[in-house]
């Protein structure tokens, strides 16, 4: 029997907790002993979930090469293989635990290879004990409050050929001068802020990811510079709950609005955030939408129900009548705003009547898309023990209404792109077709249209000539 006791292990309850006590911030240094620790190594990562995770996914990339890794997507040439999960639904835990026992067999094939596990469902203690108990080739295990600590859980595994696992729940710091291993060369992450302090009654990620914290207006001013002069054209600025940003600051009344303004002055072409929260959503963002020509018209305001029963349930602090009112002054700012959104169905005690109200609220809104979503019990939320009365069956048929109403309406908004000249960045070429350059525009379609290479990482006019519900399809204009 192994002593599972001895190890740092994450505690849900624990994370629950939110004090008063002040952020505190830090500058992440490679110590030299470990500068050249990985020269001659490779290095592969796996990211699941959230734009966040993609985020870390990329500090990771940068720490190991900074510390002399390469990069390769061979699982075979690898040694060390960092899985970094997401713990949202039990399907995406599912997924990890598949690849934990497809991998097995890698480290019986390269007795050196480090496998680790880290990313939100790091945050787990009933994660942790399984992986313990049944998984023993899994070397590391580490959380997202110390992704900064990496090169020296490596340098303990490697050394002394023992497990490391060292998982903190707690609120959470801020680690500045992270280096970054950037995936896109033309479109950035740049965290504005960590953690979230809303609780839906649903939800693992305040529990996974601490309190919300801000980072500090001059560091993120700072990062978005640095990317423009690095021939970025676009960034995403990202954050559990952005429109929470800037509230913790004790000493200074700075939000989420004034930051998009400023922001938007650096001229970096194009400015995007994700994700918003209805109750915070203020007058000053949506007047970002009207003033600022680098903000883009695209708004991914996740509503989760029209019920406010159910919205009450799940303590999203706002009402249908309330989101139905911030998508009106937010249309009378930006009128061609692009609006999607995540909506979470057959959530426990969910009656036909409540979910009747998500589709009409569908149809009044009329999004351009959404993602849509079967509640999922995580243990340690409210929601674990909420009774949950809905037929299997039922789910699954609520499910297939809603995204059927869901395909129409993206439809319906590609066609409204016909003949309209819409600006692309191109991000490369098609994966149906050599010859066809792909890129988003700045209502975030995917657009076709065929072009020479060199149009790669430029932001080009095309005109669409046919809307597709996935896509569309356009010709470059002279
Ligand atoms: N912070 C963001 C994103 C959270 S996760 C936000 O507040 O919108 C992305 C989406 O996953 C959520 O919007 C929600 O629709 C869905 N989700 C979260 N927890 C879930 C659960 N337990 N079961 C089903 N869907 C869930
Ligand atoms: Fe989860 Fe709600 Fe926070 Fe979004 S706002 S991360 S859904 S608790
Ligand atoms: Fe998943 Fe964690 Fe993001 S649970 S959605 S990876 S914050």
């Amino acid at each position: 029997m192994i002593d599972i006791d001895k190890y740092f292990k994450p505690n849900l309850k624990q994370a629950r907790k939110r004090t008063q006590a002040d952020t505190e911030y830090k500058d992440f240094q490679l110590d030299e002993r470990l500068q050249k620790f990985g020269v001659g190594k490779f290095y592969k990562i796996q990211t699941y979930g959230c734009q966040g995770n993609e985020a870390d996914g990329e500090t990771m990339g940068g720490i190991l090469r900074d510390m002399g890794y390469q990069p390769t997507e061979d699982e075979a040439q690898a040694d060390i293989i960092l899985i970094n999960t997401c713990a949202i639904r039990e399907n995406a835990e599912n997924r990890i635990w598949g690849e934990l026992g497809r991998m097995k067999p890698l480290k019986r094939r390269n007795p050196d290879l480090l496998l680790g596990l880290c990313g939100c469902m790091a945050q787990e203690e009933n994660v942790v004990n399984r992986v313990l108990e049944k998984y023993q080739h899994v070397d590391l295990i580490f959380g997202t409050h110390n992704i900064h600590l990496l090169p020296q859980y490596i340098e303990t595994a490697h050394f002394n050929k023992e497990r490391v696992i060292e998982v903190f729940s707690e609120e959470g710091n801020i680690v500045e001068n992270l280096p970054k291993a950037r995936q896109n060369p033309y479109k950035a992450w740049v965290n504005i802020m960590f953690g979230c302090d809303e609780f839906c009654t649903y939800c693992i990620v305040p529990y996974t990811r601490g309190k919300e914290r801000s980072r500090s207006k001059e560091d993120i001013i700072e990062e978005v510079k640095e990317l423009k002069a690095l021939g970025y054209q676009e960034v995403t600025l990202l954050g559990q709950n952005v429109n929470a940003y800037g509230k913790d600051f004790k000493d200074q009344d700075y939000t989420f609005g004034d930051l998009l303004m400023d922001l938007d002055k650096i001229g970096i072409p194009r400015i995007r955030f994700t994700t918003s929260h209805p109750h915070d959503l203020d007058d000053k963002t949506i007047e970002a939408f009207r003033s600022c020509p680098s903000v883009m018209p695209h708004l991914h305001l996740p509503v989760q129900s029209g019920s406010n029963a159910v919205l009450k349930k799940m303590n999203r602090h706002y009402t249908r009548e309330l989101y139905v009112d911030v998508i009106r002054k937010l249309r009378e700012a930006k009128p061609d705003i692009a609006l999607t959104t995540d909506i979470i169905v057959a959530f426990p005690t969910e009656t036909e009547a409540d979910f009747q109200m998500t589709l009409d609220l569908v149809k009044e809104i009329d999004f351009e898309g959404a993602y849509t979503f079967i509640f999922s019990k995580r243990a340690g939320t409210p929601a674990y023990s909420f009774e949950d009365n809905i037929p299997e069956s039922e789910k699954k048929e609520r499910l297939k209404r809603l995204i059927k109403l869901v395909n129409d309406g993206y439809l319906r908004a590609s066609q409204k792109y016909m003949n309209q000249v819409v600006e692309v960045l191109v991000e490369g070429v098609s994966k149906q077709d050599e010859r066809t350059l792909a890129g988003y525009s700045e209502h975030n379609k995917l657009v076709n249209f065929k072009g020479d290479k060199s149009l790669i990482g430029k932001i080009v006019k095309v005109k669409i000539t046919q809307p597709r519900t996935w896509f569309l399809i356009g010709e470059a204009c002279e």
